[in-house]
């Protein structure tokens, strides 16, 4: 087994009295794919915004290697070698390819996406080197031959790998990826699965987080199960697969 890279341990989130995060804890070793899945509203996303510091814990902590995130500001995170890719996309229509992913390498958490866009252009020899760096990432999501073209109009299977090459133009250590494979085909998705392996192979971790069971099963390492904010089970895909829980958490739903 190797090195932990993050280390959760007794996670907890309260919104106004829903518990959306209870007492969570688990681990994701170094070069590991690791899965996140559970129901919708199960508490993955929070989860991801407790880590990247975008909402604060009420209780808990993560540890990457050993550094305590908590508390922290989201830039700080991002610095430490954290990445994350969104639920939702969020590229910036009106740029091209190469420029959304430039964002990336000066990006320091969401809700400085829009600052880090407008700091970046015109940077003379600094600009060059994000664009170095965003070329970089380009090529490792597979997507070098797009970088002239605009974000608009981009199906969505390339949309979900420009902020995947994003979220690589910042260098992570740990990339957090929430749902990449959403509103993806079968084609689409197995491509993913495709660089997500080659991501972690190039020396990137990987926290998955997603609804599609065949992508899950496929290149996770190692699954947990969260429902209604809590840990339901957790293990190789084959063993969680068959978990009598797991299958009741599902129920009606297909996971093989
Ligand atoms: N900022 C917030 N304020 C209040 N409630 C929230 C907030 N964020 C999430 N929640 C609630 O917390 C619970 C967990 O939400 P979360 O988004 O983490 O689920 P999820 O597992 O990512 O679900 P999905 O698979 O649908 O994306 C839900 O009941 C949700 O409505
Ligand atoms: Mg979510």
């Amino acid at each position: 087994m190797s090195e932990v890279l993050l280390d959760v341990d007794g996670l907890c989130k309260d919104f106004g009295g829903l518990e959306a995060v209870k007492n969570v804890s688990f681990q994701v070793r170094h070069g590991q794919i690791k899965a996140l899945i559970g129901p919708n509203g199960a508490g993955k996303t929070t989860i991801f915004n407790l880590i990247t510091g975008v909402l604060p814990a009420d209780a808990g902590s993560a540890v990457l290697g050993d550094t305590q995130l908590l508390g922290l500001p989201t830039h700080r995170i991002a610095a430490l070698g954290v990445g994350r890719t969104f639920q939702t996309s969020l590229l910036f229509d009106q740029m091209t390819v190469l420029e959304n992913v430039m964002v990336g390498h000066h990006l320091r958490g969401r809700s400085t996406m829009l600052t880090a866009a407008l700091r970046i252009f015109g940077a003379g020899a600094e600009e060059r080197e994000y664009r170095e760096a965003a070329m970089q990432a380009l090529d490792r999501a597979g997507l070098a031959h797009l970088a002239g073209r605009s974000a608009a109009g981009l199906p969505i299977g390339q949309r979900r790998l420009v902020e995947v090459a994003r979220a690589l133009a910042a260098e992570p250590r740990l990339l957090l990826m929430d749902e990449p494979a959403a509103g993806l085909n079968m084609r689409e998705t197995e491509h993913v699965g495709e660089i997500i392996h080659s991501i972690r192979d190039g020396g990137v971790t990987v926290l998955l987080v997603e609804h599609d069971m065949s992508l899950v099963m496929n290149i996770s390492g190692e699954i947990l199960v969260l429902d209604g904010g809590q840990r339901l089970a957790e293990g190789r895909p084959d063993e969680v697969r068959n978990d009598e829980r797991v299958l009741a958490a599902y129920l009606g739903e297909d996971i093989d």
